[in-house]
């Protein structure tokens, strides 16, 4: 906030700045991201709403997560109320592979970057615990998903039959019958 205060009141720094800077600068400021407690998990419930194309789980998955993987799920508030989510995990047979299930920004909240200090943090956490690897999976006409992912590093991998979906690579049946998907995978080392 004194950042803020600072270039709003025209100084040396606020100089080098255009509009569009303190905007974002205003935008982070506000916003708090921490790891989930088990309590958020009703409130995460309801923010999934905010959540298409990406479907919602069974409301136990929300509650396992929050309760039992909290180390590597997160939340960004702005006072107080839930406006993105990252939920992810540790491989319980490769300690060095995380997985990231759902990251989700409220649509007026987008293209502001959070979506990206989400990441950042559930990367700092998984590479603490020794993970040198991400992986997700994402729909391949969810082109805003697969250009975020991509923004970050991801990019699709194939295990398995490939058929091409949007101009993406995507495994066959990855999800069950007809339920083809990208495997995207990112290094962390
Ligand atoms: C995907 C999602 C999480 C991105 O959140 P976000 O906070 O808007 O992402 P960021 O602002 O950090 O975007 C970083 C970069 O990703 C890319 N990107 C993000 N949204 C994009 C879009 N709609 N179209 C094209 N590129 C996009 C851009 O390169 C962007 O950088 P830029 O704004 O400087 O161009 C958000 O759109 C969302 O919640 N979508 C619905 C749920 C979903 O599909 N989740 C993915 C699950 S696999």
């Amino acid at each position: 906030m004194q950042l803020l205060g600072c270039i709003e009141r025209g100084s040396t720094l606020g100089n080098h700045y255009n509009d569009m800077t303190i905007k974002k600068v205003a935008f982070m400021t506000e916003i708090k991201i921490r790891k989930v407690e088990e309590k958020d998990f009703l409130r995460i419930i309801k923010f999934t709403d905010n959540c298409a194309p990406i479907p919602k789980e069974r409301n136990s998955i929300y509650h396992c997560l929050t309760r039992f993987f909290a180390n590597t799920c997160f939340v960004a508030e702005r006072k107080g109320n839930i406006i993105g989510h990252i939920l992810g995990w540790v491989s319980q047979v490769n300690d060095r592979v995380a997985y990231v299930h759902n990251i989700c920004i409220m649509p007026e909240e987008r293209r502001h970057k959070l979506a990206t200090k989400l990441y950042d943090r559930f990367i700092q956490a998984v590479k603490e615990i020794g993970c040198d690897q991400i992986y997700l999976i994402a729909n391949a006409k969810n082109d805003t998903s697969i250009n975020f992912h991509r923004s970050l590093g991801f990019e699709p991998t194939i295990e398995g039959e490939k058929i091409m979906i949007n101009g993406v690579e995507t495994i066959k049946d990855y999800n069950g019958p007809g339920e083809h998907m990208v495997l995207m995978r990112k290094d962390l080392s």
